[in-house]
């Protein structure tokens, strides 16, 4: 397995499909670790990894740190609020001050797209995007194109339906160009008011009824509505939301009798998916979440091998 020569994971746009065969193969032996009793290799032992989250999160930053510790690393979280980052300090210059300390590895979620790529110019510290903006969150996409394959044995020729709102999610984006790579056909359905412009051009197909987004589907995507996205009137209301869009139990009938139900988390239940659906026998949610431990396992186990050539 040699195709993974990056020294940063900054997004799913343009990595090949020999990369994303390497990293889903990487973690599928990353998950035997993770299922064992013990919980423990040392893959990463020396190494240092830093969780640097400018944004709230409970799963990406979680499993990126519980990912290192099973593989043997020291890690640390900065807490941005109680950091020197709150007196002003860039992004730039917290990234080379915890380099100096002999970081390895920096995880990284910002509000503001591209600032993975910025801080990566800068140190010599691989550095993984945890979401930026509403450009891209890869690691999201890895642990869901995981989870399809583990279930249905191949991502190529599927038909995956991503409901919600397309515009503001990098999540979304991601999943584009990850599953498009893989040879998935990828659909997206929402309100023309979050729908981007120039989605088509990505490679996904886009449609304005949810019900014909999710016809013979084999997955069906929910995304969070972000309620902040009313105040700024690019929806009606969210009850209208729910009753155009919404994830039902009459609208999955639509897709295949096998689909599955999936979402990034956190859910609004009953928003953009019914709470029965979420919980129901066809939802692989939970095991995204333990799927995105053994994503991110293997990340760090690929990224901080010894042989790379660094690319970015
Ligand atoms: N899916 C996701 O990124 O969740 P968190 O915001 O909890 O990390």
């Amino acid at each position: 397995m040699m195709a993974l020569k990056r020294k940063d994971l900054l997004g799913l746009r343009g990595m090949t499909k020999a990369e994303l065969e390497e990293i889903l193969s990487t973690a599928q032996d990353m998950k035997s670790i993770l299922l064992s009793n013990v919980k423990k290799a040392s893959y990463l032992q020396g190494k240092s990894v830093v969780m640097l989250f400018y944004e709230n999160s409970t799963r990406t930053r979680f499993s990126f740190e519980f990912a290192a510790k099973y593989l043997g690393a020291h890690t640390a979280s900065v807490a941005v609020s109680s950091s020197s980052v709150a007196k002003g300090e860039s992004l730039v210059d917290t990234g080379k001050t915890l380099q100096s300390m002999g970081i390895d590895v920096i995880v990284l979620r910002h509000p503001m797209s591209g600032a993975p790529h910025l801080l990566a110019k800068h140190v010599s510290a691989s550095v993984i995007n945890a979401g930026d903006g509403i450009n891209e969150h890869p690691t999201q996409a890895l642990l869901d194109m995981f989870t399809i394959k583990q279930k249905k044995g191949t991502l190529d020729g599927l038909k995956v339906a991503i409901i919600g709102d397309i515009l503001h999610s990098r999540v979304a984006r991601s999943n584009i160009w990850g599953l498009t790579a893989m040879g998935a056909e990828v659909r997206v359905a929402g309100p023309s008011t979050l729908m981007p412009p120039d989605i088509e051009k990505m490679g996904a197909r886009v449609f304005y009824k949810v019900e014909e987004a999710i016809k013979d589907a084999d997955v069906v995507m929910g995304l969070r509505i972000q309620r902040e996205r009313q105040q700024k009137g690019l929806l009606p209301s969210i009850r209208e939301y729910t009753r155009l869009f919404g994830i039902t139990q009459e609208r999955i009938r639509l897709a295949k009798a096998d689909a599955l139900i999936m979402h990034p988390g956190p859910v609004n239940r009953g928003v953009e998916i019914s709470s029965d659906l979420v919980d129901g026998e066809q939802s692989v949610i939970n095991e995204q979440v333990t799927n995105g431990v053994a994503i991110r396992m293997a990340l760090l186990y690929l990224l901080t091998r010894r042989d790379y050539n660094a690319v970015h």
